[in-house]
């Protein structure tokens, strides 16, 4: 309540540019806008009314809450994203997901603002590939071409080759003459998954992951499975091989829910993020479809912290004023580009 308070007279005693000052402050420091918002606003009615006067755009992963993925005028896979940042004559891209899929939009269309709901809307992956350790990495193998994940950092993008995302990889990995020796980065997950579908030996695999999902549980997934004989096993090949290796099908979240709405079963248990659930579940309500629990029951670790961050209220107030904004700076975006336009052509 006392902050409730604070922040009201905050507001009321501030002109707007000192107001945006302010803001600005608070964004650096905190990542997001923290401001009281009227309970009676109907914020999706809000949210729809700046997008008119803005000329914005809203795109959302498909890991997002519900009531996110409902506002927004894009919902997909990193792949599909990425296409939809590209092209798109918006003024105004507000990206609902993690920071690399927000600056990954950036680097593809400069002349836009892009703004991200919460600057702390990170990803583990990412951070499991620091630059500097990756170019040293690289300096080690040289004549190695660099295959990056769409989940890093824009750093990582200007030291890479070829981006690709999970939709693509094995694609992207062979366009790539066999002979030809590679580094991917930094899924190892994915790594092993596309040099068991390529049969490519000369690849060297970052060994980086993904705290959400490697924490599905191989056992727990086989003993739904003796409950529901029938249902088909969908897994993200960011899981470990073990669930890979019982898997109906593996593929991307876009190729999840594709592979779903094609096939015949009634019943499916989905290894990834449980965000995708919700699209599945408005496609296809006559299928049971059950997430693939994690190995602790009481962690709710199918859900990505990083990405349950952005909501509502957030992607109203980021509207409002325009804040969080991703940045790149230019000479590391120009780099970065090369890499990602690269997987575009593709
Ligand atoms: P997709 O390529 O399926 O969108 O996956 C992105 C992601 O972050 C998976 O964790
Ligand atoms: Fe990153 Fe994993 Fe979250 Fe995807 S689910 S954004 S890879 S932490």
């Amino acid at each position: 309540m006392c902050n409730e308070v604070r922040e009201e007279n905050f507001e009321l005693n501030l002109t707007m540019e000192n107001k945006n000052t302010a803001l600005i402050d608070q964004v650096s420091n905190e990542g997001f806008i923290r401001q009281e918002v009227d309970p009676a606003l109907d914020l999706a009615q809000e949210i729809a009314r700046l997008k008119r006067e803005k000329n914005a755009i809203i795109l959302a992963h498909y890991y997002m809450v519900p009531e996110v993925q409902d506002i927004a005028d894009f919902v997909g896979d990193s792949l599909a994203l990425s296409q939809q940042a590209a092209d798109t004559e918006a003024d105004i891209i507000l990206f609902a997901g993690v920071h690399f899929m927000g600056e990954t939009a950036k680097i593809l269309s400069p002349q836009k603002k892009v703004l991200i709901p919460d600057l702390n809307a990170g990803c583990s992956l990412a951070d499991s590939c620091k630059p500097a350790d990756f170019e040293r990495f690289i300096a080690e193998h040289p004549g190695h071409t660099v295959v990056s994940y769409v989940n890093t950092s824009a750093q990582i993008k200007a030291l890479t080759d070829v981006v690709c995302t999970s939709s693509n990889a094995v694609q992207v990995v062979e366009s790539i003459p066999a002979d030809q020796p590679l580094i991917f980065g930094p899924d190892r997950n994915l790594g092993n998954y596309i040099r068991q579908v390529t049969g490519r030996e000369n690849m060297l695999i970052w060994d980086g992951a993904c705290h959400v999902h490697e924490e599905f549980s191989l056992e727990r997934i086989l003993e739904l499975k003796k409950e529901f004989p029938q249902a088909k096993i969908l897994v993200h090949p960011e899981c470990k091989k073990p669930i890979q290796l019982i898997a109906d099908y593996v593929g991307s979240t876009a190729g999840i829910l594709r592979f779903a709405q094609t096939d015949t079963a009634d019943t499916y248990i989905v290894a990834t993020e449980s965000g995708i659930l919700h699209q599945m579940r408005k496609s296809l309500p006559q299928k049971t479809l059950i997430a693939a629990p994690p190995m602790d029951s009481m962690c709710g670790c199918n859900d990505c912290a990083f990405m349950k961050l952005i909501s509502l209220k957030k992607i109203y107030l980021t509207l409002k004023y325009e804040l969080p904004e991703i940045t790149v700076p230019e000479a590391l975006r120009q780099k970065a580009e090369k890499s990602i336009r690269r997987m575009l052509e593709i």
